[in-house]
């Protein structure tokens, strides 16, 4: 894995603690979980790799539902936080693995999921199919593929859209952040500005580039290696499913959330 993990640690800058931090955990596990957890059960899924698994919150929820998970992330860090957060009780495991390349044992999974908008931190459309065809590969024939990403249709093209102001601690400090997105065409800058919520100074602040074109690349993917099946699902509600075809780009504008299903 050597220096593909290093350089694929620098595609999401923003430290583990404080990314944990900004979340409503609760908040978003309630709204994603019953989706997944209903497309688990009707899919017969009994062992999860929760691919690009960041600070572990997903893979410890499948692992409550008896599940057996691998949690699977490219950042050294993020891994160590899901292990200090959660362990390594019977059938929940941490894994350093980058995305980009072959799953160490493959075809031993019923399920992998890669959510969080995290294959939006692949560079261009090849590296979006190189981890689809991973994804693919650790995963049993007729298991399947669940990946999230948001619906950049929403995004409007050259024009800072501020996100989200939530409070946490930076470095022992209270600070207000920020997260932003820039969308500049097929690629967009994702920021986090942190700000002391007294004096008017900029504490510190981290930017990441997002490729916005997954899905169009996930479709001229399955035209080349078509799959058993594949949808589209809106906004982590089961009633949304459309046929996911090479053409399908995202015109859902009123949605914020896409639901990639594939099964092999
Ligand atoms: C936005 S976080 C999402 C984390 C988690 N899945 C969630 O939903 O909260 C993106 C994660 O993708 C991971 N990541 C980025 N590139 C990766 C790669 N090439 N292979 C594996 N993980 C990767 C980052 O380290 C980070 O933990």
């Amino acid at each position: 894995m050597g220096s593909e993990v290093d350089n694929a640690a620098k595609t999401f800058t923003l430290p583990p603690k404080i990314y944990d931090d900004l979340i409503n955990w609760e908040r978003r596990l309630a709204r994603e979980g019953p989706f997944i957890q209903a497309l688990f059960e009707r899919c017969g899924v009994r062992r999860v790799l929760d691919a690009a698994c960041g600070t572990g919150r997903h893979a410890q929820l499948f692992h409550s539902w008896g599940l057996e998970v691998e949690g699977a992330d490219v950042n050294a860090e993020m891994i160590e936080l899901a292990r200090q957060q959660f362990g390594t009780p019977p059938g929940l495991r941490w894994v350093l693995w980058n995305f980009l390349e072959p799953y160490p044992t493959p075809g031993n999974f019923d399920a992998a999921v890669c959510l969080g908008n995290s294959l939006s931190l692949a560079k261009d459309g090849d590296e979006v199919c190189c981890a689809l065809a991973n994804l693919l590969g650790a995963v049993r024939p007729g298991g399947i593929v669940l990946v999230h990403v948001l619906n950049y249709a929403r995004v409007p093209i050259g024009k800072w859209v501020w996100q989200k102001v939530a409070r946490c601690q930076l470095e022992g400090r209270q600070v207000l952040a920020l997260k932003g997105i820039y969308r500049l065409g097929d690629h967009a800058l994702m920021s986090f500005i942190f700000v002391d919520p007294v004096e008017p100074e900029v504490l510190g602040s981290y930017v990441d580039v997002l490729f916005c074109q997954v899905l169009k690349a996930v479709g001229e993917f399955l035209s080349t290696q078509p799959p058993a099946e594949a949808y589209l699902f809106l906004d982590y509600v089961p009633s949304s499913r459309l046929p996911l075809e090479p053409g399908t780009r995202g015109q859902f504008s009123a949605s914020t959330d896409i639901l990639i299903f594939i099964r092999k």
